[in-house]
């Protein structure tokens, strides 16, 4: 099937490691031009060949100084992901609190799961609006879940879909799409990384990171019992980017293996 995306341009937030990576590398093998963002770039990034600006997004004006420089090399934009999100929690007493933290955690985790992507899409929309173009928010199952991760993380999510939804019908007119993936548990740094959020929390737990991957896709009911391959959020991400999907928006698809278990 052809997504004709070939030749457009693409701008990926977080694509050094995890999803945002995996989605670069599937636009660079549609034959997109693609411009990743992270705060550091990583080997497997720049063997993509798509090109890299360094940012921290978490900022209040990260994002459109980002945004300036990506235009400033091209001003055409055809597709925006904001994948940029997750985050660790700023210490482990923070999992005994029901709040997950106090003022600290919850600004941390809006600025980089809801800000983020509020301020990136503000920079963007002109450019997007002269291309016809898409924007892509990741969102996480836990904005439909939210006692299973951090309340600031999920509440953050459920924000962002909320906007993604309403921007979705303000800027349909003017030819934009705006749609949401939602992951579940998804095998990506986030997870397995040493510092990252899944090695805080089989600390906690008292596990292994090893055990608690594997007890991931039981404690979240997803039924395939294993964690999803970040290409296959990729793949959703492709297709609601494409051309051939014009019906396509507003709308918020689940790549969950199940966990959701509303209809
Ligand atoms: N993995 C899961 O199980 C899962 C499930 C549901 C939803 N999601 C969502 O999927 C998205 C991607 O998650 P992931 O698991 O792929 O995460 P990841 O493996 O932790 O990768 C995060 C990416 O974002 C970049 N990043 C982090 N903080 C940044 C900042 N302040 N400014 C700019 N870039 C920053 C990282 O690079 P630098 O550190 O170099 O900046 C990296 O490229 C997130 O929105 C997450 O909430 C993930």
């Amino acid at each position: 099937m052809d997504l004709q995306l070939n030749g457009k341009r693409v701008l990926v937030t977080g694509a050094s490691k995890g999803i945002g990576l995996a989605t670069v590398r599937a636009f660079v093998a549609e034959g997109a031009v693609v411009t990743g963002v992270a705060r550091r770039a990583s080997d497997e990034l720049e063997a993509t060949g798509a090109a890299f600006v360094a940012a921290d997004l978490a900022t209040p004006d990260g994002p459109q100084r980002m945004v300036e420089a990506v235009l400033a090399a091209d001003p055409r934009l055809d597709v925006l992901v904001n994948n940029v999100g997750g985050g660790v929690l700023s210490s482990l007493d923070a999992f005994a609190d029901p709040f997950d933290g106090g003022d600290d955690d919850w600004t941390t985790a809006f600025a980089l799961n809801l800000d983020a992507a509020v301020r990136t899409t503000r920079a963007a929309l002109p450019a997007l609006v002269s291309a016809r173009g898409a924007v892509i928010n990741i969102s996480s199952d836990s904005a439909r879940r939210p006692a299973a991760a951090p309340l600031h993380y999920s509440a953050a999510k459920a924000a962002l879909n909320s906007f993604s939804r309403g921007l979705a019908e303000k800027v349909a007119a003017s030819g934009v799409r705006v749609n949401v993936v939602t992951p579940s548990g998804t095998r990506t740094p986030l997870m397995t990384d040493r510092d990252g959020f899944g090695a805080q929390v089989a600390t906690v737990m008292g596990v292994d990171q090893q055990a608690f991957l594997k007890e991931v896709p039981r404690q979240g009911g997803m039924l395939t019992g294993e964690l999803i391959d970040p290409a296959e959020i990729a793949r959703a991400v492709l297709l609601l980017a494409s051309p051939t999907m014009p019906s396509v928006i507003g709308s918020n698809w689940t790549v969950d293996a199940g966990s959701i278990k509303a209809s």
